[in-house]
């Protein structure tokens, strides 16, 4: 279908130049599908399961402009990762030249952003979707068309819940939404499109083909039964496969199971690459990106230096232990041609857009505390492989599992390649997130009686697959416990939130965490404490938790709470009646040993070696805690605990990983804490010293530079300095 025949399905003439500019001419076919199915009549929702590359963003683009064009309102487009957000928001900015604005929104769970508002199309997380409506969002409340991307997310134990109650709320909430929902290929689809009311559409096309083998003893064997030799540049048979495709203009993804992997194999490939490279310019180019992602953190750490050799030669790691700039950095390179591998952990595989023609999947398996090694699910390989050959990049991909054996090598073809993705299934039941929204249920105000709260639940996709029993037990286990702790209540049979826990939801804190922190500040109110307690009672919440115990670590750790057993606020586990209680708490007293080092300005490096987190880890827990301290704070002060006050500083300390003396001095933008310490090293110790100097003399100190020091000066103005 050509795109002008969208007009006779209601898209006006503008919004088709629109396509038309965004190199649209045609249709995919289950683009068309789905227009035919009558997706733009506005009438009905829709589940649409199409394989990876398949063009899903756009039927959700046109959807949204048909109906903001047609009748107003607002659409929220829910995505599970933030990196996906930006990329759909910078897709979505080409609907400004027609009047429609497009935000987006994630992080900060305490807050109704009323510049929402303003906009059209919100793009968010579920996590931010769903603590916008805790605050009663009036943006939100325009809500008419609902885009679920990823949908197959409700699978996840960690994150599912919360995708499936938002959505479940918006229903509730809001007669005649309408639900647009972007699946992989699963093999429920059909429920889910039952559970929403929704029509399916289901076909098995790509615009671009991919082959899909398994590699083994030099050779991939694909699906067709086609054997391809790989050319042999070293004794590593992935680093082979991997620069294989770049002579031809190729470019390749590595997916492998862990951080250390990934790093790993990026400094082989990159060993290997030289006669793969352009010369000259490119090279000066690659110098050039080495040299910036030095520049990232005002201290570059071990891993920051060895990315940057690995981008030397062409070659990058990807995973949550870099810098979300980092990342994005390496992400704009590889779209320009200019990286030519990735080693990546699989949290780059959902829904991004990326121009590998070879993606090489080394491990099939993953670690799970609990469980062990256990291999990963079809659904997870199809996303994985699903990134090559995209449609903006290459005319062909190939995707290839590693075997080490022929007798493997057959496991995989069947077990992978030949089989069918898994269904889907709700894990609302995992006690946490049930805890969370139940609470947010009741405090939203949604259900005022055990009734209403079952038919708030009746709604989800649990429901829908659960028989109604389980729910019910479920539902009344978890009301017990919001009852005991006081965060809900009875009156004449009405149930209601109290004061707390309408704030414990409005706070996005799990319950249990609400009543860890609460206890501890009551705890507070006749001990002495000091930083160490707070932080221990923020380690000790299940948002941010332990750091996984190495050996002596245990020795350690038992030393430390030796030291500081009279100030903690939590009580201390008995080690032999509650052995694996007291483990945990070990591993609770290890992390609140890094935010301490942290705040005592230990380098980012030496907190590498002692602790495993990378500078991505460092930033990941350094908002949690900024989020935790602040929630616990806010507990604090709606109960009158006086002490709370005193977390006021240690949130400021932990957000900027300084000492007290360096406040005043990391409250000016672009001076971190090893900026400040060097300025305070060389006598600026308050903002009214650097009053005193000139420009010159700060720009003289070390790591500052004329633009930096500009910057202060202008901020001291702005002051009233
Ligand atoms: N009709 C079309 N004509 C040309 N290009 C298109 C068309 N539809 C989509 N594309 C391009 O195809 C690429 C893949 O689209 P998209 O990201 O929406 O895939 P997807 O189905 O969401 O895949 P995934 O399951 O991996 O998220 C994008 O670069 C997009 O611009
Ligand atoms: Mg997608």
């Amino acid at each position: 279908m050509r795109v002008e025949e969208l007009l006779k399905h209601g898209l006006p003439e503008k919004a088709v130049r629109v396509l038309r500019g965004a190199g649209i001419d045609e249709l995919y076919p289950p683009q068309e599908m789905a227009v035919l199915a009558g997706l733009l009549d506005l009438r009905r929702s829709f589940v649409v399961s199409v394989p990876t590359a398949a063009g899903k963003t756009l039927i959700a683009e046109l959807l949204m402009v048909r109906s903001l064009l047609d009748r107003g309102g607002k659409c929220l487009y829910v995505v599970p990762l933030r990196a996906l957000a930006w990329e759909k928001y910078e897709d979505f900015k080409k609907y400004e030249v027609l009047g429609l604005r497009c935000a987006l929104t994630t992080g900060d769970y305490d807050s109704r952003d009323t510049w929402l508002s303003n906009y059209d199309i919100i793009v968010t997380t579920s996590e931010k979707a769903d603590s916008l409506l805790r605050h009663g969002s009036e943006a939100l409340r325009d809500v008419n068309v609902l885009v679920a991307d990823e949908v197959h997310l409700i699978n996840d134990p960690h994150r599912g819940p919360t995708l499936e109650v938002t959505i479940a709320r918006l229903m509730h909430t809001t007669p005649g939404l309408l639900i647009l929902a972007l699946s992989a290929t699963i093999q429920n689809a059909e429920e889910i499109a039952s559970w929403l009311g929704a029509e399916l559409v289901a076909m098995d096309w790509r615009p671009v083909e991919l082959r899909e083998g398994v590699y083994c003893d030099g050779s991939i064997f694909f699906s067709d039964s086609r054997l391809q030799e790989v050319e042999r540049i070293c004794g590593n048979d992935v680093v082979n496969l991997a620069l294989e495709v770049v002579p031809q203009g190729g470019q390749s993804l590595v997916f492998v199971n862990t951080r250390r992997s990934a790093e790993k194999l990026a400094l082989d490939v990159a060993k290997e690459a030289r006669g793969f490279l352009g010369e000259g310019e490119e090279e000066e180019r690659l110098k050039a990106l080495a040299a910036q992602v030095l520049e990232v953190l005002a201290e570059p750490t071990e891993i920051c230096r060895k990315l940057s050799r690995a981008l030397k030669g062409g070659a990058a790691f990807h995973h949550a232990g870099l810098e979300a700039g980092q990342r994005r950095l390496i992400e704009d390179a590889f779209k320009d041609n200019l990286v030519k591998v990735i080693a990546a952990t699989p949290t780059l595989a959902a829904g991004v857009n990326l121009p590998a023609r070879r993606v090489v999947i080394r491990d099939y398996t993953r670690y799970e505390a609990n469980l062990g090694r256990v291999a990963i699910p079809v659904l997870e390989y199809k996303q994985q492989a699903g990134r090559a050959g995209r449609p903006s990049y290459d005319e062909y991909g190939e995707a290839v599992l590693v075997a080490k054996s022929y007798d493997e090598r057959s496991r995989l073809l069947d077990n992978y390649v030949l089989a069918e993705p898994e269904a889907i299934s709700s894990k609302l039941a995992v006690e946490a997130a049930l805890r969370t929204h139940v609470l947010a249920t009741v405090a939203m105000g949604y259900a005022d009686s055990f009734y209403a709260l079952m038919e708030f639940f009746s709604r989800t996709f649990f429901a829908h697959q659960q028989d109604a029993h389980t729910l019910e037990s479920h539902l009344r286990r978890i009301l017990d416990f919001l009852l005991d702790e006081g965060m809900c209540g009875e009156r004449n049979g009405e149930l209601f939130a109290t004061p707390f826990g309408r704030r414990v939801s409005e706070l996005y804190l799990d319950p249990v965490s609400a009543v860890i922190l609460r206890d501890g500040l009551y705890a507070a109110q006749h001990k002495d404490t000091d930083t160490f307690s707070y932080l221990h009672l923020l380690a000790s919440v299940p948002e941010i938790g332990g750091l996984y115990l190495r050996k002596g670590d245990f020795e350690t750790y038992e030393d430390m709470v030796r030291r500081y057993e009279d100030r903690l606020l939590v009580e201390i586990p008995d080690r032999l009646t509650e052995y694996w209680r007291y483990e945990e708490f070990l591993s609770e007293i290890k992390t609140a040993s890094f935010y301490a080092d942290w705040i005592e300005e230990r380098s980012e490096d030496f907190i590498h070696k002692k602790y495993n987190l990378g500078p991505g880890d460092i930033r990941t827990r350094v908002d949690l805690a900024d989020w935790v301290l602040y929630a616990a704070y806010e507990i604090g002060r709606l109960l009158r605990l006086g002490k709370a006050r005193e977390l006021v500083e240690v949130r400021r300390r932990v957000r900027h990983g300084v000492k007290e003396e360096l406040l005043e001095l990391v409250s000016l933008r672009g001076v971190g804490r090893v900026r400040a310490r060097r300025l305070y090293s060389k006598g600026y110790r308050t903002l009214r010293d650097l009053r005193e100097a000139s420009v010159e003399a700060i720009a003289g100190v070390k790591g500052i530079g004329p633009k930096t020091a500009e910057s202060i000066k202008r901020q001291l103005r702005e002051k009233g300095f």
